[in-house]
């Protein structure tokens, strides 16, 4: 099989995906680019065999590579994803897709018109916690899904200018993207109120005025479901939390984010008594590395605890890696889309519907809860 040349663009958190990348049996080379040299230096000290571009227009000339990945500032992600996929690369970019309908359109029809793949990297697809959901729709554990909900809690105070103000729904994507797949649904439409109050400074950048909102989306399937976010002065352990409320049974994520989830099943109500009968388990989650190559299966979990004869026991140690695990099934992904010549997971229709679905929140938010339909892609 062919293997890959890529560039990671942008070495915050995206420096965390550089070894990642490099360990992958089917990435051949792997350059990098950041404004900020001295990240570019130290990232090549450790990692000597990468290439640093000076600039991203150097990036984007430059035939030899196959991929880009953006994990960039959110202003840049619109006009550097449909530069790169104009440049004839394929493109997967951290979450949000954009932060406008018209820059979602210019994106959906820039894959379109280059033919090449587009994949939004949303971590919460990938989660130990996520498959797990997965699994148990898949064997039918949860019986029919009732309700699902979402939720995002995080203080953004000091982060870079570009955080300050932020409308909480426009980085909605970890609450509501795990709630959108297993609905094997798309949301149609949406209503969401803002709450709270926050610093006047805070208001100017986005012209908004809240830390919090609140959203009840609608699938086409009738479904129904809640994600709330948080962003400012909120005092709320951070949490990226899924709740799923089946018929058979429910999944709820623990109080803290890296609290083991619940479980919650029923038995059948005893004849003459009211109401069925609820047992509560809160679980052990296990790994998912199988499904990945060997050599990347160690950023499951912290790489330094990872112990390859004993993936569940260094899991249990609660050295979960970047985002419960997500990151190596992430790059996997995007690689092998491109291989294998087929739509990533998280595709452009999806990234989509879950980002559209986030700026529509805050136009329902800021018209006092109207009903705000989400444009299809
Ligand atoms: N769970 C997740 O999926 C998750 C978690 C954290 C961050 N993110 C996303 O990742 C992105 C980066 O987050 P961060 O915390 O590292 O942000 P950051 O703003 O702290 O850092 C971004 C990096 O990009 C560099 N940069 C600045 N302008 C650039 C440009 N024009 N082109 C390329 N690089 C540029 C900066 O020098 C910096 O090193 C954000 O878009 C954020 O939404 C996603």
């Amino acid at each position: 099989m062919k293997k890959l040349n890529i560039a990671l663009v942008g070495l915050g958190f995206g420096g965390s995906f550089l070894p990642i990348y490099l360990d992958h049996p089917q990435v051949d080379f792997v350059g990098i680019y950041d404004p900020n040299k001295a990240l570019c230096r130290q990232a090549a000290e450790k990692y000597p065999s990468v290439r640093i571009y000076e600039t991203f227009e150097d990036v984007l000339t430059d035939d030899t590579l196959d991929a880009v990945h953006l994990v960039s500032p959110i202003p840049a992600h619109a006009d550097q994803t449909v530069a790169v996929l104009e440049s004839g690369k394929h493109c997967a970019c951290t979450v949000p897709m954009a932060t406008s309908l018209e820059d979602i359109a210019r994106i959906t029809n820039a894959v379109r018109t280059s033919g090449k793949k587009y994949m939004m990297m949303e971590t919460t697809l990938y989660t130990y916690q996520f498959f797990y959901v997965k699994q148990m729709q898949k064997e039918g554990r949860l019986g029919k899904i009732q309700f699902l909900r979402g939720s995002h809690y995080q203080d953004m105070v000091n982060w870079p200018d570009y955080w300050l103000g932020l409308p909480p729904m426009w980085y909605g994507t970890h609450a509501i993207a795990p709630m959108t797949v297993l609905s094997g649904s798309r949301i149609q439409s949406v209503h969401c109120f803002g709450s709270g109050t926050m610093d006047e400074s805070l208001h100017k950048q986005y012209n908004n005025p809240y830390p919090v909102e609140c959203a009840i989306f609608s699938f086409e399937n009738g479904l129904k479901a809640e994600a709330t976010r948080s962003l400012f002065e909120t005092a709320r352990v951070y949490q990226e939390g899924l709740f799923v409320y089946g018929s058979n049974a429910c999944f709820e994520w623990g109080f803290a984010d890296n609290d083991k989830p619940y479980v919650t099943t029923s038995s059948p109500a005893k004849p003459g008594e009211r109401g069925s009968i609820s047992h509560v388990e809160q679980i052990e989650l296990p790994n998912y590395h199988q499904t990945l190559p060997e050599s990347i299966q160690k950023y499951t979990i912290n790489p330094q605890h990872f112990d390859p004869l004993n993936p569940q026991d260094s899991l249990k140690k609660g050295s979960g890696g970047g985002h419960h695990g997500s990151h190596p099934h992430l790059v996997h992904e995007f690689v092998m889309s491109i291989l294998e010549d087929r739509k990533p997971a998280i595709d452009e229709v999806l990234a989509a519907n879950i980002t559209a679905a986030g700026i529509c929140a805050h136009e329902s938010a800021m018209r006092n809860g109207e009903a705000v339909t989400i444009p299809v892609f």
